[in-house]
Order: C-alpha cells, then sequence, then structure tokens
C-alpha cells in the first residue's frame, strides 16, 4: 500500500477507514509483504481475556521480509550505515546483499549449536554490526530473541535469562562508550554462574581485551562462523509465533517479558514507520536508540529494513568526543531523518551552539522525538537549531507494549503543536478515561490514556505469566488497553501525554520501576527501608530521589550515598542510580502501613506549600522532618 499522504484530508480519509472497517484495513497493508500462506482469518480478540490475534493462520519468515524480498532490485544498496565510536575510525556501508551473507551465517552458526525454532537466545551487545545480524539471524531460524540492553548489571542478565529459559547467549569481549572500554564478557560470566539452562556463550571479539573463555561453554564468533555456509533457508514461521521477548520494567516486582509476535509487528512496524516518516526510497534514516530497547527493535532494525531503507547503526555517544558528535555523523551521511530522545536535545542544548553551527545539517527533512514527553523549550531548540525550522518534528508516542507508534504526527501531513504527541495514526482507537472508569468522550479533557481496539503489533502476553498481563494492561478499565500513562486531549482533539501515572519512572527516556529501584538500595546493608519517587531533572526528564531509613545514624553520609549508588548500579545497572538520596528517620505511612508517595513526591518537586491532607498519616511529625532535610 502506498503510505504517502498528499494531506490532511488524505490522513483523516484513512483514518475513518481504518477504524470503519479494520481488517480490511489491515490485510490491505499485510497483502504488501511476501507470506508462505496468506492468512485465514485476520482478527481474532478479546480484551476481557486479554487475547489478540492477528493473521491467524499466515506462515511467514520477517526476515525474508526485511532482506531477500529486496534482493532482486535492492541487493547493492546499502542497508545499513555503521557508524563507529570513535569518528576517526571508518564507517561501514553494508549492502543488502551482504546483510543477507552476514544474517544467513550467524543463523547457520546458531543451527550449529542445536538452536531451534522457539528456542530463546539472550543477546548482550555493543552497537556493532553483529549486534543487528545476531537479532536477525534469530528471526531467520525461528529462535527468539531477547536482546538485553550492554548497560544492565550481571543480575539483571541472569533475571532475565533466567525468566526465559535462554539455551544461548551471544555477547562480545568488550565495547566501546566514548573513551571507556567496558568489559561485557566477564559481566555475562558473572551472570551466567546463576544459568543453568544456558549451554553456549558465543563471543564476538571486538576489542582483543583478553577475555577468558570457559572451556566447553564459550566459543569465538569468528571460529564457528568460518564453519558454516551463507545458505541459510529462513524457519517458517506461524503469524502468531514468537519473534522475540523485550524486558520492560513493571511498577511492581521484577521486569516484566513482554512477547511479540511475527506477523502483526512486521505489518505494523512497516507501515507506521512510512507513514509517520513519510519515508521515501533512497533516504537515509537515523535513529540514535540502542538496540537494546523497544525503539532499536522496531526502528532502528524491523521497520526501515522491512521498507528496504538505509539505517545508521551508532555505537558511540552524544557527547564524544565533543558535543557535536550526533550533528557531525548527519553531515557525513547526509541523514534524511534523524530521530531521537529528548533527553539527549536537553543535553545537546546545553552545548555552545558551534557545536552544531560547525556541520552543514541542510540534509535533514524530518525530525523525531520519542521516549518520553517533549518539553517546549527542547522542542524550539530542536525545530530552531537542528531542524532549521523546515523540519516537522514527529513527537512519537508509543511504549515497548505496543511495539509500534500510536500517537503521533505525520510528517508534512499534521500540524504541528510543540510537546504535543498529536493524533492517533490510522488504526490506533484512543479513549480518554476518567478515575472512575467512564470514557471522556469530547474534547478539552484530561484523563488516563487507554486504547479500545487492538492493533497489529501490540505485545501478546507477558513471558510465562498471562495473569500479569491481564491485570497489568486489561484489568484496570475492562474491555480496554491500559496504557499506564495520563494524557490531555485538547479542543482540536490533540493529545498531549503527562507521563505515568503508576509507579514508573521514565529517566532519560528509560523506565524504571519504583519497587525495583528500592529492593536494589535495600541490598545495602546499612539500609533499613527505603521509598523512591520521581522527581523533575533539566536533562534526564525525571531523576530518581530516594528517602532511606538506615539501621544506624551514618558516619559520613556523602560516603554512604556513593556505596548506596554503587549498590544500585550493580544489582540494576548504572542508568538506575538515584540523583539524591535523603537520610530520613521514618517515611509517611497511612495506619495501613501503604507509603503516600504523593507527599514524598511533593517534597523531591520541591513543593512542600501544600502537602493535601496529611492527617491519616500514623506519624505526622515525620513530614516536618523529611521537608526540612529535602535536597
Ligand atoms: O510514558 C510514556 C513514555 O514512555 C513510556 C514507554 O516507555 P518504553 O516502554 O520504554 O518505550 C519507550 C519507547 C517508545 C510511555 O508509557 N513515552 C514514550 N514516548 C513518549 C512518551 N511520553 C510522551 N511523549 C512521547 N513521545
Amino acid at each position: 500500500m502506498n503510505t504517502t499522504l498528499s494531506s490532511f484530508d488524505a490522513y483523516a480519509e484513512q483514518y475513518q477507514k481504518s477504524i470503519a472497517n479494520p481488517e480490511d484495513f489491515w490485510s490491505n497493508i499485510a497483502a504488501d509483504f511476501k507470506w508462505r500462506k496468506k492468512w485465514d482469518k485476520v482478527l481474532e480478540w478479546d480484551f476481557h481475556k486479554a487475547e489478540v490475534k492477528w493473521f491467524v493462520g499466515g506462515k511467514l519468515n520477517i526476515t525474508e521480509n526485511c532482506i531477500d524480498r529486496h534482493l532482486p532490485q535492492r541487493a547493492n544498496q546499502t542497508a545499513i550505515i555503521w557508524e563507529p565510536n570513535d569518528p576517526k575510525d571508518e564507517a561501514k556501508h553494508i549492502t543488502y546483499k551482504e546483510l543477507h551473507e552476514q544474517v544467513s551465517k550467524v543463523g547457520n552458526m546458531l543451527r550449529a549449536q542445536g538452536v531451534k525454532k522457539g528456542d530463546r537466545v539472550c543477546i548482550y551487545m555493543p552497537m556493532i554490526p553483529e549486534l543487528a545480524y545476531a537479532v536477525l539471524a534469530c528471526a531467520r531460524i525461528g529462535a527468539v530473541h531477547s536482546v538485553v540492553f550492554a548497560g544492565f548489571s550481571a543480575g539483571s542478565i541472569a533475571d532475565r535469562i533466567q525468566d526465559s529459559g535462554c539455551s544461548v547467549v551471544i555477547t562480545s569481549d568488550g565495547s566501546f562508550r566514548g573513551e571507556k572500554k567496558l568489559d561485557l564478557k566477564s559481566i555475562v560470566d558473572e551472570a551466567l554462574e546463576k544459568c543453568p539452562t544456558v549451554k553456549t556463550a558465543i563471543v564476538f571479539q571486538k576489542l582483543k581485551l583478553g577475555v577468558k573463555m570457559k572451556a566447553g561453554r564459550d566459543l569465538w564468533w569468528h571460529e564457528e562462523i568460518a564453519k558454516v555456509s551463507a545458505d541459510c533457508p529462513p524457519e517458517e514461521m506461524d503469524a502468531e509465533d514468537m519473534l522475540f521477548i523485550l524486558y520492560t520494567s513493571g511498577s511492581t516486582g521484577k521486569p516484566k517479558g513482554m512477547v511479540h509476535t511475527c506477523g502483526g509487528y512486521m505489518v505494523y512496524i512497516n507501515y507506521t514507520f512510512r507513514t509517520a516518516f513519510q519515508y521515501r526510497d533512497g533516504q537515509v534514516y537515523w535513529c540514535t536508540a540502542d538496540l537494546g530497547w523497544i525503539t532499536g527493535h522496531s526502528y532502528i532494525l524491523y521497520g526501515p529494513l522491512s521498507a528496504g531503507g538505509t539505517t545508521v547503526i551508532f555505537e558511540g555517544i552524544p557527547s564524544w568526543p565533543d558535543m557535536g558528535r550526533f550533528w557531525q555523523a548527519i553531515e557525513r551521511h547526509k541523514v534524511n531523518i534523524f530521530y531521537t530522545a529528548p533527553t539527549a536535545i536537553r543535553s545537546l542544548e546545553k552545548a555552545p551552539l558551534s557545536f552544531v553551527e560547525k556541520y552543514d545539517l541542510s540534509s535533514l527533512e524530518v525530525l523525531g522525538s520519542v521516549g518520553e514527553p517533549i518539553n517546549e523549550e527542547a522542542w524550539h531548540w530542536y525545530n530552531k537549531n537542528i531542524g532549521k525550522e523546515k523540519c516537522p518534528i514527529i513527537d512519537t508516542w508509543w511504549q515497548t507494549e505496543t511495539g509500534g507508534f500510536m500517537i503521533s504526527p505525520i510528517a508534512n501531513v499534521t500540524k504541528l503543536k510543540p510537546a504535543h504527541a498529536t493524533l492517533p495514526l490510522p488504526g490506533v482507537q484512543p479513549a480518554v478515561m476518567d478515575e472512575n472508569g467512564k470514557e471522556l468522550t469530547t474534547n478539552g479533557v484530561e484523563g488516563r490514556l487507554t486504547i479500545k481496539f487492538p492493533w497489529p503489533s501490540m505485545a501478546r502476553t507477558i513471558y510465562g505469566d498471562h495473569k500479569r498481563f491481564f491485570e497489568t494492561y486489561f484489568s484496570t478499565f475492562p474491555g480496554k488497553y491500559f496504557t499506564g500513562d495520563g494524557c490531555k486531549r485538547d479542543e482540536e482533539g490533540y493529545y498531549r501525554i503527562t507521563g505515568r501515572v503508576d509507579d514508573i519512572i521514565i529517566v532519560s527516556g528509560h523506565n524504571m520501576g519504583t519497587a525495583e529501584v528500592e529492593s536494589a538500595i535495600d541490598e545495602h546493608h546499612e539500609v533499613c527501608e527505603t521509598a523512591v519517587v520521581g522527581y523533575p531533572h533539566d536533562i534526564k526528564g525525571q531523576g530518581i530521589y530516594a528517602f532511606v531509613i538506615l539501621y544506624h545514624p551514618p558516619k559520613d553520609e556523602e560516603k554512604l550515598r556513593g556505596e548506596i549508588k554503587e549498590t544500585v548500579s550493580k544489582i540494576i545497572g548504572p542508568i538506575a542510580k538515584p540523583d539524591k538520596i535523603q537520610f530520613v528517620s521514618g517515611l509517611p505511612k497511612t495506619r495501613s502501613g501503604k507509603i503516600m508517595r504523593r507527599i514524598l513526591r511533593k517534597v523531591a518537586e520541591g513543593d512542600t506549600s501544600n502537602l493535601g491532607d496529611t492527617t491519616t498519616l500514623l506519624d505526622p511529625a515525620v513530614v516536618d522532618e523529611i521537608k526540612a532535610g529535602a535536597l
């Protein structure tokens, strides 16, 4: 289907069609792909049971659609541009033909290790082409990839491997992060001590750090790949077979392994990528996310490749060697579409403008934003200095669970409003609910954001825990998918996401469950109890503020704060380190023992003028102490 929309009316018409007859709408789009067998039924669903199936009975392989399908016309077109950490090193241009060969070889390497359809493979790698090959190779042979962001700790990797029972891990002997070198292999080694299901670890040699290899378990990528051919027939998958698991933080307990399936995911990601950005053949597209997050899965790999596009994979960080790194790479690769996170924009806007002005950004046509609400100031800076006021900013609202964009402007079609994700994409039916579960049907309302009709790329379950899936997403507003976000819908019907309404904090665009951070802090032997809340942070969007009760008065507060941060970094990863730690003698609890986070949030925000009703507290005096000691 042609996804070019010439006007707002064309969008409105497509939207109406998609709502009036969703099955026709999606089957038209799905018809563009290579199916081994066409589906028997477009959709089966029951939100009261949290059950959804798309393209029932259809057979396909997503890599055949992302790679093989393009070979007749695009064998020599660049599929992936790899921009290395160090700008002095050479970028790589990987054609569709090379991608086909590499993915096939890695697929065969995995098959040689006995990996079969349905087996789970954990991937813990830096942003190098081999990471993309590994992900796609799993998809090719029908193995379920579970990519773990290479900033997570050994404990977090172990939890994820155990939860999904991975039999193989793919990693590398190290990674660069700016000028630092990280030893990924020993983090994996530590994780694997607790993971008996893992029989094989395949290690890509990147830094030649001289890592130890465990006999009988660890294999070098370069040795194994030399043994296999480049002929790797794709596994035939059912549309509803698992494609991948990706973990995201929950508001309580351990991370949730969101399960995405093959058919609907492919169709939706392709459609939304082409539609929102109005992607045209030949454009160079760069999404700065890491492949360890959903943004990387859907909009670095599967979206652009399924569209036959050219996608940039960037190994480095925006601030090294200097704050001009992004802009330098845009000039170097003549990037046309640039998609990044508000956190990155906020940190780069603090640097002198000369870092931007040094580079020719005239190739840019479309900008994107994702991961958290973009504040107006950052929006205007991005628009003025990067887009030179001629590139629409596509503020895409979506989630790990939704798989793809849900509410988003369409480039050069939707009238923009700074800080607004604007309007639902075709096929998406949002509903704003009040706290009593009533749908607010008019415009000019504020409430909780739900989606009332299925879309093809929605997560199908939480791996191994369908009950939790149902309870988390489908029980708050029966018959509707609850996003966990609050939103406003203005008089024009435009949506503005106001942030999470549950105990999840979005730090630099990454979801962080307060419960998870609290239990990591509690691991420190001096800590008795902790409560964690988010607070507005200049760069990260939200920062982590921890209120900590200790067993003994601290001898050296600063040292202890450092130790607690290290504990969290070790247990979850550096991204979860609290920004502020306030030691308190008690927490504001109700008589039934529930922490009143509302009060802590106000203190953390520095707004203690009106703390609301505190009479139900067991010990109201504790509030004065907390207020007095606020950081
Ligand atoms: O609160 C919303 C916020 O990020 C959450 C989803 O996080 P995650 O699953 O990690 O996926 C991030 C990449 C899609 C949402 O519930 N969020 C994401 N995009 C936006 C956003 N908030 C406001 N505006 C956005 N564009």
